[in-house]
């Protein structure tokens, strides 16, 4: 609460004065305490407020069954990176929210990074491919760096390096909205070093096995949710 109020903003300790004073409500509780927390905003709850929940494996249905009828219910799934601007959120409305609610979101979470609406079944995918896709990056990362330590550079700086060069191929694919295939093929000169690196790579199945990480983390999303 202190971090909120050195920024000054408002603060309470009471969540229906938040609902009396607020008509876009953020619910960003830990999962387990957010159907206590809807029950006692509930009687607050009017057809004017947008609830917007962060909670992961929370549903539109169990929301929507918590608030009065009609209320106007979104879910958005954050990923990290939103802390430096660089996050990928994606929305989804619920069946009383319409575009214009929706457009809000969008528009107020583009401060964060990249944001989406899509259907509600695809955040827990999103949850395999970018909210723990963020940790298999980094492992990527530190694997690149460790390579580069082994052959002779200091840690430091071939951390630095792995980094920007992540940072810069992710650039990349989005700014030229090609096919990260096709960029890489680029880069592959006939019987040169990226060729030879690749094919290690495919021996150790790096592919396969971070397809199987994203089913891995979106298969155990979904086993939460349905807790
Ligand atoms: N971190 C991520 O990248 C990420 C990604 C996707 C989804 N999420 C979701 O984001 C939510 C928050 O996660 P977190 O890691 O930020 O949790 P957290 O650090 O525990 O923060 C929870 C917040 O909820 C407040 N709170 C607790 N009980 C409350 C109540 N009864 N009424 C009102 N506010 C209450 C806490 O306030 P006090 O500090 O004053 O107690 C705290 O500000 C979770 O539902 C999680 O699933 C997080």
């Amino acid at each position: 609460m202190g971090a909120f109020q050195d920024l000054g903003c408002r603060t309470t300790h009471c969540n229906s004065e938040v609902l009396q004073r607020c008509t876009l409500v953020f619910l960003a509780t830990k999962p387990h305490l957010l159907p206590g927390v809807l029950q006692e905003i509930a009687p607050a709850v009017t057809r004017d407020h947008i609830i917007v929940s962060v909670a992961a494996g929370v549903t539109l249905q169990t929301l929507q069954q918590l608030l009065p009828a009609g209320t106007k219910v979104l879910r958005v799934m954050p990923n990290l990176p939103c802390v430096v601007q660089e996050g990928a959120v994606v929305v989804a409305r619920g069946s009383c929210a319409g575009e214009q609610e929706a457009a809000l979101l969008r528009s107020l979470l583009s401060a964060c990074g990249l944001c989406e609406e899509t259907p509600e079944s695809y955040l827990d995918i999103h949850t395999g491919l970018s909210g723990s896709g963020v940790a298999y990056v980094y492992l990527f990362a530190e694997a690149l760096a460790d390579g580069a330590v082994k052959m002779g550079m200091p840690s430091a700086l071939a951390n630095k390096i792995a980094a920007q060069t992540l940072l810069g191929a992710a650039k990349m694919i989005l700014e030229t909205g090609e096919h990260p295939a096709k960029l890489r093929s680029n880069v592959c000169t006939p019987g040169g070093t990226t060729i030879h690196a690749l094919h290690e790579l495919e021996k150790g199945a790096l592919r396969a096995t971070v397809m199987n990480a994203v089913e891995a983390a979106t298969m155990r999303a979904r086993e939460l949710g349905e807790r």
